[in-house]
């Protein structure tokens, strides 16, 4: 059966990509394994753990679960997006190694955009988020080293 691609243009980490996708291709492969970017993490693949976690027009979602070809006329960023050898560590990612708060690092690329997300929504809204919106906030981004209190407190001193 013949497959059928999609011509696709988005931004990626503020460069334009023009790629032809399959229908069926998913953006963490399209990421990952067309466009050679390690820093998403594939973890459990079925929208549970968040380590793959990436920013659509600001807004974090599971790429995972995301279809390659949506993101077309869109921007995504990465965690490449963030940081680099010329540009420094963003707000978000100081304050996790400030706080101790990464250890074997599996989750940290999709944690941090998620607080990227978050802080970006909270400063939409201009809101100061307490400990238990925080910990709502992180509910779909799996650690399985830190046990949480470092990230919490991480995010918290980001306001
Ligand atoms: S790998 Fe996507 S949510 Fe776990
Ligand atoms: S630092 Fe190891 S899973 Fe979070």
């Amino acid at each position: 059966m013949k497959t059928i691609k999609h011509k696709i243009s988005f931004k990626l980490n503020g460069e334009r990509i023009e790629q032809e996708v399959p229908s069926s291709l998913l953006l963490i492969d399209l990421i990952r394994g067309t466009l050679k970017l390690k820093g998403t993490k594939p973890g459990c693949l079925e929208g549970e753990c968040g380590a793959c976690t990436v920013l659509i027009d600001g807004v974090g979602i599971n790429s995972c679960l995301y279809l390659a070809l949506n993101v077309d006329g869109k921007s995504v960023t990465t965690v490449e997006g963030l940081a680099s050898n010329e540009k420094p560590l963003s707000d978000v990612q100081n304050s996790l190694v400030q706080h101790g708060a990464v250890q074997c690092g599996f989750c940290t690329s999709g944690m941090v955009m998620n607080i990227h997300s978050f802080k970006d929504k909270c400063d939409d809204d201009n809101m100061t988020p307490d400990r238990e919106e925080i910990k709502k906030s992180l509910e779909g981004n799996i650690c399985r080293c830190t046990g949480y209190v470092k990230i919490i407190d991480a995010v918290e001193s980001l306001f």
